[in-house]
């Protein structure tokens, strides 16, 4: 919690700082605080992710540069990263899936003096193992399909390809949703 807290405080991305990487976990918009002005909802989203720490349902990578943390990529079940299930765009794979769980990848923030040098790429091959650690099952992720596309913070199609994701379904405009098993 203290590293994830330096990273934050940094203000890696837009948006983030505020956040907390709480909007995914939160199945509503009127519970994430998000008519909030912005040192309101920083305050609310800081207090809310401890709590999920405490709570065990915060799970994360951090990446380091020296001791320094500079990218984080939030992983965890879809029971605790429910938003997209009311997003009209998403087609629920779940109801594929079978028995098997379903995990996603929501959030990726890496601070700017440290993008395009694979610190997203090491942060999703670690969350991989931690979910395969974790029991594994299908794992999702909603890549951007282009630079410059709205939503990078869910990452980007090259970075799964390489891990193996396989697009299953369109996911609005510039988004896909992709999948493998772990
Ligand atoms: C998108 C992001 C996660 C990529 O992180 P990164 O560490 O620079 O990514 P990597 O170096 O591991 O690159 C992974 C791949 O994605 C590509 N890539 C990197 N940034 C990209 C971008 N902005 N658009 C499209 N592709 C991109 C890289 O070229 C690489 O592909 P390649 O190996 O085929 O060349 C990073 O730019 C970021 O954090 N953006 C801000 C996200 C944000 O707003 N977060 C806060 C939300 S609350």
């Amino acid at each position: 919690m203290p590293d994830f807290e330096r990273l934050f405080e940094k203000h890696p991305a837009p948006g983030a700082f505020s956040c907390r990487c709480t909007y995914h976990h939160r199945a509503r918009p009127s519970a994430n605080g998000e008519s909030l002005s912005g040192a309101k909802r920083a305050a609310r989203n800081r207090q809310r992710r401890r709590e999920l720490v405490e709570n065990g349902s915060s799970h994360g990578i951090l990446v380091y540069s020296k001791d320094e943390p500079v990218g984080w990529c939030q992983y965890g079940l879809r029971e605790e990263l429910p938003r997209f299930d009311n997003y009209p765009s998403y087609r629920q794979p779940a109801r594929e899936s079978g028995a098997k769980r379903l995990w996603r990848i929501t959030c990726f923030t890496v601070d700017r003096k440290h993008r395009q040098q694979g610190v997203a790429s090491s942060a999703l091959k670690a969350a991989l193992q931690a979910i395969r650690d974790g029991g594994g099952g299908i794992v999702e992720a909603y890549p951007i399909i282009r630079r410059g596309a709205y939503r990078e913070y869910l990452g980007t199609v090259s970075m799964f390809q390489k891990e193996g994701f396989k697009v299953v379904a369109p996911f609005g405009k510039s988004n896909v949703a992709m999948r493998r098993s772990v």
